[in-house]
């Protein structure tokens, strides 16, 4: 069975959606850890419940042989950036080239980085979403797989957004996770394939 380790950085809603759809069955995987950069984090928290181990990083220091040790002590072939704050340090994206995935709140290449509904408030915005890419070392710069997208309206707040950005994210986020766990996907010279060939544009999910 495929073994990931999961990053959050704070609610780990995204975190619990995929522990959910583990155990309904729809994702054949096992989480072996969960890491923060953040001890508050509550997402900590449902790691906790669910019996996963946690581990919180000094993103300060090093942390390559942290990850690295998890990785060869339980054949890791994942990592999952799950609202992850930080930038990952290159020595961690190239020595996980083609393993990592993070899930972004805009329809990347909009809108990089953070305080993605407001900068779509701001730009008036007709549409928004979410997107999964491989994770490279350019911030969300990777090759995105999979986007969701939704209509912003006159009367939509970042709160709003956000909440409607979230249904999304518990919708492709696990199809992503599905088809990188099947070897449906794979990342090639900063490409994305499917099923070997080179996808031009991201998938489009509908709702
Ligand atoms: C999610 O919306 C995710 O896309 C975003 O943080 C939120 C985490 O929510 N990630 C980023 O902005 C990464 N740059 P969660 O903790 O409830 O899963």
């Amino acid at each position: 069975m495929t073994k990931s380790i999961i990053f959050i950085s704070g609610n780990g809603s995204n975190l619990k959606n995929i522990i959910n759809k583990i155990n309904s069955g729809f994702i054949n995987m096992e989480i072996v850890a969960v890491v923060s950069n953040n001890s508050m984090a509550k997402g900590l928290e449902i790691a906790r419940t669910n019996n996963i181990d946690t581990i919180v990083i000094d993103t300060e220091k090093p942390y390559l042989a942290i990850i690295k040790d998890l990785v060869k002590k339980h054949e890791v072939s994942l990592l999952i950036l799950a609202g992850y704050m930080k930038i990952l340090p290159e020595y961690i994206t190239d020595e996980f080239r083609g393993k990592i995935l993070n899930i972004h709140p805009s329809l990347l290449p909009k809108h990089k980085g953070l305080n993605t509904h407001k900068k779509v408030l701001e730009s008036n915005d007709s549409s928004h979403g979410a997107s999964v890419h491989f994770v490279n070392s350019e911030l969300d710069g990777g090759a995105v797989i999979i986007q969701g997208q939704v209509n912003v309206k006159r009367d939509d707040t970042e709160e709003t957004l956000k909440e409607k950005v979230h249904k999304i994210e518990y919708e492709i986020y696990p199809i992503a996770i599905k088809w990188f766990i099947e070897k449906h996907i794979e990342l090639k010279n900063d490409k994305c394939l499917f099923d070997g060939e080179v996808l031009e544009c991201p998938i489009e999910h509908i709702l």
